[in-house]
């Protein structure tokens, strides 16, 4: 991993490079391999990974008979705003994806569904936040698997122009009298945790120290973040009143060890939750690289996260027991954790659990080839 002054050397040398390339007919001398290798990694940068925070797109999912009708909300359009659908003085929900996803993913739809499921009228506002084009890593067809993880770390140091222009999206909301902090959510997967914690706390920057009332994290992401080994600042206890973790990866994706007032893991969090055992199959281990076996199982272990506060929104039976710091108390799974529940850590065992649809994500299957074929053209 990069250390912050790797990646300001890294970055410079890049610009000079990428400014001098322009000459390269003129100056074949330095056209040379680390060269050609550089400008192909700033190029497919830009492209796997935009910076712009005019791109988030944030979207009100109010209409109960119809869950895929939204509106947009466009910050300091008024108009927008007026014809968003959202309503006075009810709860605000904000809902922010993770690394890759985007509007249409798992997370946020089916927590948004099982939402507008719950209710016969409408009883909250539902703030789908679309950052995709900030956090994506695969949608450019020409990307290779050494360019994965380039363009996660770039996704990592988006968090903060992120979470600002949603905190700022949410205050202009609040400015216009359709939600009050004391009464927002946020909730976070993956990625999203990092960014709705840092949302969380630009609010409270904008408030005079107030915060949010709640930020709940489905197993918020750890490379980069814990151990922090990139100039960014993971969420933390005090982003909101209250803030509550579910932990369903701890070892692979997700963080290792507590991170909120209230952390609840699911079968220990530690590796593979039950449904996801299926992946890790013999035909697996033989046709298909281990690495990629491995990732394949964690992925759908991190997205287990999503699927358990989903069911938890229309169920309160989902009962954890209080473990370290918080042995003799217990603490409801997901939504409906109050936020007067004893804070520490809490263990959750669950066996049956429909694992939804979240994508998987063949990480580090590209990669190896091309560590292979890489090998093979240096020794010739
Ligand atoms: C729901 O809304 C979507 C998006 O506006 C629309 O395409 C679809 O036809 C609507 N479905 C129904 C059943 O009205
Ligand atoms: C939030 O604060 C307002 C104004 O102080 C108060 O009227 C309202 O009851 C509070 N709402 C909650 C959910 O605490
Ligand atoms: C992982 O297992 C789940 C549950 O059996 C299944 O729905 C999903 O399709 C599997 N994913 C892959 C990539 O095999």
């Amino acid at each position: 991993m990069f250390f912050r002054g790797d990646f300001l050397i890294i970055f410079c040398a890049c610009v000079f490079l990428k400014n001098i390339s322009s000459l390269e007919t003129t100056t074949p001398e330095i056209n040379l391999l680390p060269v050609n290798y550089l400008l192909k990694f700033i190029n497919k940068l830009e492209n796997c990974v935009k910076r712009d925070p005019n791109l988030i797109r944030f979207y009100v999912a109010n209409n109960l008979r119809n869950s895929s009708s939204y509106t947009e909300i466009i910050l300091n359009d008024i108009l927008s705003l007026q014809n968003s659908g959202l309503v006075r003085n009810l709860p605000l929900k904000v809902l922010i994806h993770g690394i890759d996803q985007s509007l249409t993913a798992q997370f946020p739809q089916d927590v948004k569904n099982a939402y507008l499921r719950s209710e016969q009228i409408l009883t909250k506002n539902i703030l789908i936040v679309d950052y995709g084009a900030m956090a994506n890593i695969k949608t450019e067809s020409q990307l290779n698997g050494f360019d994965y993880p380039i363009c996660y770390v770039q996704a990592v140091l988006n968090t903060a122009t992120a979470g600002t222009r949603i905190a700022q999206l949410i205050q202009f909301i609040m400015d216009n009298g359709y939600a009050q902090l004391n009464d927002t959510h946020i909730i976070g997967h993956s990625l999203g945790g990092h960014v709705g914690g840092f949302a969380a706390n630009h609010l409270q920057t904008l408030n005079g120290g107030k915060k949010p009332a709640r930020l709940t994290a489905l197993d918020p992401a750890a490379p980069g973040f814990r151990p922090k080994v990139l100039p960014v600042r993971p969420m933390t206890p005090d982003d909101a009143i209250f803030v509550d973790v579910i932990h369903t990866n701890q070892i692979c994706f997700g963080v290792l060890g507590p991170v909120g007032q209230v952390d609840i893991f699911v079968n220990f969090a530690l590796f593979l939750q039950p449904p996801c055992v299926g992946n890790i199959t013999l035909k697996g281990f033989l046709v298909e690289t281990l690495p990629d076996v491995l990732s394949l199982g964690s992925w759908c272990s991190h997205g287990a996260s999503i699927t358990y506060f989903s069911q938890s929104i229309s169920d309160s039976l989902s009962v954890a027991t209080g473990v370290l710091g918080a042995t003799g108390h217990t603490a409801i799974l997901g939504e409906n954790c109050s936020p007067s529940t004893y804070p520490g850590q809490y263990l959750y065992l669950e066996g049956n659990f429909n694992p939804g649809t979240y994508p998987s994500l063949r990480l580090w299957k590209p990669i190896y080839p091309d560590f292979i074929n890489n090998a093979l053209s240096w020794r010739s």
